[in-house]
Formats: C-alpha cells, sequence, structure tokens
C-alpha cells in the first residue's frame, strides 16, 4: 500500500521552494523519492533547500527564478529538462502572503495590483503553459497549485491576495477540464494561517488559534504530507480539487476580515 506514496525516481519542480510552505514540501518529497528542482528569486533559500533535499539522498537544483517574468520561468524549465530530461510533478507554490499589506481600493497602486496578481496568479499560468507540452509529449504529469483560504472567500481590503488566489483556484479547475484528455492531473491546496517567514507582517496581529476549530495555527511541517500526496500516484483519481489544510478554519468560516470575528449565538 504504502508502495503508492513513494515519489521515486519522479522529477518535481517548486517554486517559492526557498523558504516556508515550499522549502518543507520540497523536503518531504525527497524523503519519499523524489528529485527536485527549487525555483524563486534569491539564490541562497533555494541553493541551502537543495542542500536539504541532497542531505535526504536526492539530487536537487536551485534556479534563481522570478516567476512573474516568462522569459525566467521558460529558462527555468529549459534547465530542468537539461539537468533532469523530465518533469513529472511541478508545484506552483510561489507567492506574496498580503505582501502590500492591507490597504484601501484608492490607494492601491497600477504596480501593486500586478506585482501581487503577476506573483500569486500569473507565475503559476506561466509555468504551467511552459510545461504543459512537455507533460502531454510524455503521456501526462502532475500540477498542485497553492492557493489560500482567501481563495473562497473575501478580506477587507485584501484585493491581490484574494483575488489572486481565488484565480489559482479558477485555474487548477481550468487546467483540469482542459488537459486531463492529455494524462495531465490538476490539483490545488489551500493552506490555513501558518506562519512563517512570508506571514511575518501579520505573525504578531493575527489571532493564535483562537478562531480555529483544532485550536492552533498550522504547522509547516504538517504540509509535506499533502504535498507527498499529491505528487504520489496514489491521488491520481483527484482532479480539479482543492484540498484545505487549515485545521477546519473555513468550516466554520474563520475569517481574519477586520472586523469582530465571532458574534455569540444562541443556537
Ligand atoms: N503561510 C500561510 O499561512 C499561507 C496560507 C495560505 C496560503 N499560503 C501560500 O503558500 C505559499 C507559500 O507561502 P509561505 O507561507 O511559505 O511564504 P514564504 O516563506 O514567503 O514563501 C513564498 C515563496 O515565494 C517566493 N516568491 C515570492 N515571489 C516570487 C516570485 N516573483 N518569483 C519566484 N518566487 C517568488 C519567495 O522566495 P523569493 O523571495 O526568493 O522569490 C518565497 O520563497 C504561497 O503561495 C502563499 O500564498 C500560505
Amino acid at each position: 500500500m504504502l508502495e503508492k506514496l513513494s515519489l521515486d525516481g519522479k522529477t518535481v519542480v517548486i517554486t517559492g521552494g526557498g523558504t516556508g510552505l515550499g522549502r518543507e514540501m520540497a523536503v518531504a518529497m525527497a524523503r519519499a523519492g523524489a528529485d527536485l528542482v527549487i525555483a524563486s528569486r534569491r539564490q541562497g533559500p533555494i541553493d541551502e533547500t537543495a542542500d536539504l533535499v541532497k542531505a535526504e539522498g536526492r539530487k536537487a537544483i536551485a534556479v534563481s527564478t522570478d516567476v512573474t517574468d516568462s522569459s525566467q520561468v521558460r529558462n527555468l524549465f529549459d534547465k530542468t529538462l537539461a539537468e533532469f530530461g523530465k518533469v513529472d510533478v511541478l508545484f506552483n507554490n510561489a507567492g506574496i502572503v498580503r505582501g502590500q499589506g492591507s490597504i484601501p481600493i484608492w490607494e492601491v497602486s497600477d504596480e501593486d495590483w500586478h506585482l501581487g496578481i503577476d506573483t500569486n496568479l500569473t507565475g503559476a499560468f506561466y509555468c504551467c503553459r511552459a510545461i504543459a507540452q512537455h507533460m502531454i509529449e510524455r503521456g501526462g504529469g502532475k500540477i498542485v497549485n497553492v492557493a489560500s483560504g482567501f481563495g473562497f472567500r473575501g478580506g477587507r481590503d485584501n484585493y491581490m491576495y484574494a483575488c489572486g488566489k481565488g484565480g489559482v483556484v479558477q485555474l487548477t479547475r481550468t487546467i483540469t477540464t482542459s488537459m486531463s484528455r492529455y494524462g495531465i492531473i490538476c490539483t490545488c491546496i489551500a493552506p490555513g494561517y501558518i506562519p512563517t517567514e512570508g506571514t511575518a507582517a501579520s505573525n504578531d496581529t493575527l489571532p493564535r488559534g483562537e478562531f480555529i476549530p483544532i485550536g492552533r495555527v498550522g504547522y509547516p511541517h504538517e504540509m509535506g504530507p499533502l504535498a507527498v500526496f499529491l505528487a504520489s500516484e496514489s491521488s491520481d483519481y483527484m482532479n480539479g480539487e482543492v484540498f484545505v489544510i487549515d485545521g477546519g478554519g473555513l468550516a466554520g468560516g474563520f475569517a481574519p476580515t477586520g472586523y469582530a470575528p465571532e458574534i455569540p449565538l444562541e443556537v
């Protein structure tokens, strides 16, 4: 049974793999047998993740890439194919976790909008577009996108992140309906609040788990097993769906919108 979770011989490309959730998922997939290509803008963090993958006995390369630039995305896959000859799984994990802060719509500049949407959505689209034909020629592949609970709800003064992540959910569905016939399986992970470098700006202000049914925020390492599962053949019939990993947050409508988070109910 457990052999169905094995990633032996698989090549996985993960964007945003130098830090936070991406690093945890990369190392977990290496432990399950995968070779990794790790991409993000800063070379230092992706080199460190590559070293962690190698320490697990797997191969790894780190390719500095800004996913908002389609020529850099093409370079990422050129280097991947030159090194490994194939891509079995693409993880679109790069994102900005509310990087621009919370500002009213009239203060959102064109640059703010494009940075948020391009990082959280366009980059994933570029990566899917760059590798689709390769996957089709090989008879298939897997694409796993990383959205957020904000892909399913609004947030006060939270335009680029919520719209970008909602777009990532729709990208997942559109890839599925367009490319399943070629053997490409596409799924999506929607994490809840998991403190990382990316959430640093709000780690001191967001609730520490009081409003999450399970009573705590998530740990980055909790993303690893889900990543392995979605990259492996165990999940081959799961397609076009979003897997929420949030301690039950969305189930109860957990939403740090900036309003009173909870109104006592007499029910
Ligand atoms: N942590 C949470 O609570 C949470 C909740 C829901 C969803 N998520 C999603 O989970 C993913 C990982 O987030 P995280 O919490 O692990 O934050 P993180 O540590 O900041 O990771 C985000 C990664 O994306 C990379 N990145 C940012 N812009 C990029 C660009 N233009 N091109 C390439 N890479 C870029 C960053 O590396 P560089 O700066 O080196 O480029 C960084 O390694 C994100 O998509 C985020 O939206 C996180």
